[in-house]
């Protein structure tokens, strides 16, 4: 959807809790709401841990998805406690900040690599050159993924992907369960190798940890993959675009470097790249007192909560030295992004090397959207980039 921040305003003023008959939905659309129930353990991302599908009214899935379930269902974001806090308390050793941090020079220099090879070819395709490259080659390293695999990553993420739209098409439905099974069975192998000559990398230490099934740990490296280039890669597509509709933000940005901290948070909230999440409601809620009954599903709008006035001063202003910015892009409660330090480093050193290294980027062309509500992002974004 080329421009959803409109119909968010109606909601958020006339309905904020409203049933969305299409999808059989109910939207909620104020900050104070998508953050309170993102925190609520009422709700849940799943439902499977306290009943089962007749029960929720839910059809099962049809058993062609089995592997790709399989595969979704283990990792920490499809799990609820204690499942959760266990696999989310292993993971979490290799992403505290200290950890995360000890990777910047890593980022930097590979940032700056890659930003010097689109700049002397005068530009090109940002989104295929620089920001898809930089998450998913920092996310491969992290985990150990050989040199030579790292071009199967990215195709198998987009396709697992395509499970997430509201209503994927039969054909994308069988294109993201054949992706999931190659994936995992990618990794079985990968982790076999590893348990048995350990390298230092995630992988490794996954497969050293007793508690951890092999399901697990499959679906915890595909999450891990997945969830740690997809969002980023929008984010700096999105990001720039953002900037070249609002130059006097970026000449700002440009003058003043210091500011590029607030400015990837203001980029992020301004133009939010995961457009909602749901929630299962577990136990019967009220919201604006309106009850929404055990079984229903909910759909938290973050793209709306991010331009909420009750929370944002000038909400549809894009300022890139935003001071006081809570916007939701990373979650909140206990499933809140792990890779937020990760993704933050990523987008800074990537919006850094692209402004130190050009004294201009210009749009050549009007970039066009990818379809799709839930994942907001950019075909391409093509550029001249002048050198500094
Ligand atoms: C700008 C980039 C990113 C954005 C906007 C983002 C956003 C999110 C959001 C909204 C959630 C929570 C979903 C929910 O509550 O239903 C989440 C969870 C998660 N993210 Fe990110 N993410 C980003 C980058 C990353 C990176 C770089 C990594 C890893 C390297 C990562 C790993 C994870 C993991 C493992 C979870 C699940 C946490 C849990 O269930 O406890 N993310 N992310």
């Amino acid at each position: 959807m080329a421009y959803p921040y409109r119909v968010y305003e109606e909601l958020r003023r006339e309905a904020p809790v409203s049933y969305f008959e299409p999808t059989g939905q109910w939207l909620i659309s104020r900050h104070a709401d998508v953050n309170a129930l993102l925190r609520d353990r009422r709700l849940g991302r799943s439902y499977l841990h306290v009943a089962g599908h007749e029960e929720f009214g839910r059809p099962a899935e049809p058993e062609f998805q089995e592997p790709f379930w399989r595969v979704i269902r283990a990792g920490m974001l499809d799990v609820e406690p204690p499942v959760h806090t266990r696999l989310r308390r292993l993971v979490s050793k290799a992403f505290t900040p200290r950890m995360v941090e000890s990777l910047r020079p890593r980022v930097r220099a590979m940032a700056g690599e890659l930003v010097d090879a689109y700049v002397e070819k005068g530009g090109g395709d940002l989104i295929a050159e620089v920001a898809e490259p930089l998450p998913v080659t920092v996310i491969a390293e992290m985990l150990g993924i050989p040199d030579g695999d790292r071009h199967l990553l990215r195709p198998w993420s987009a396709d697992i992907c395509g499970m997430y739209e509201l209503n994927p098409t039969l054909e994308a439905q069988h294109t993201a369960v054949r992706a999931a099974t190659e994936f995992s069975d990618y990794l079985k192998a990968l982790a076999a190798d590893r348990r048995a000559n350990p390298g230092d990398d995630l992988v490794s230490a996954l497969t050293q940890i007793g508690e951890l099934t092999e399901d697990e740990l499959v679906g915890t490296c595909v999450l891990l993959l997945n969830a740690g280039h997809e969002a980023t890669v929008n984010v700096t597509g999105n990001g720039w675009w953002s900037l070249f509709r609002n130059p006097a933000e970026l000449a700002r940005l440009r003058a003043d470097r210091s500011l590029l901290p607030t400015a990837v948070e203001e980029l992020m909230r301004w133009d939010t790249p995961l457009q909602m999440f749901e929630r299962w409601v577990l136990e019967d809620i009220e919201v604006h007192g309106v009850r929404i009954p055990r079984g229903s599903e909910v759909a938290l709008l973050f793209g709306s909560a991010n331009r909420d006035p009750e929370v944002f001063a000038d909400p549809d202003r894009l300022d890139v030295g935003r001071a006081d910015n809570p916007h939701i892009s990373f979650g909140a409660g206990i499933h809140f992004c792990l890779g937020a330090p990760l993704a933050r480093i990523e987008l800074a050193e990537s919006f850094g090397a692209l402004l130190d290294r050009t004294s201009k980027l210009e749009l050549r062309e009007e970039p066009e959207w990818k379809p799709g509500y839930v994942i907001r992002g950019l075909h391409a974004l093509n550029l001249t980039a002048t050198p500094a």
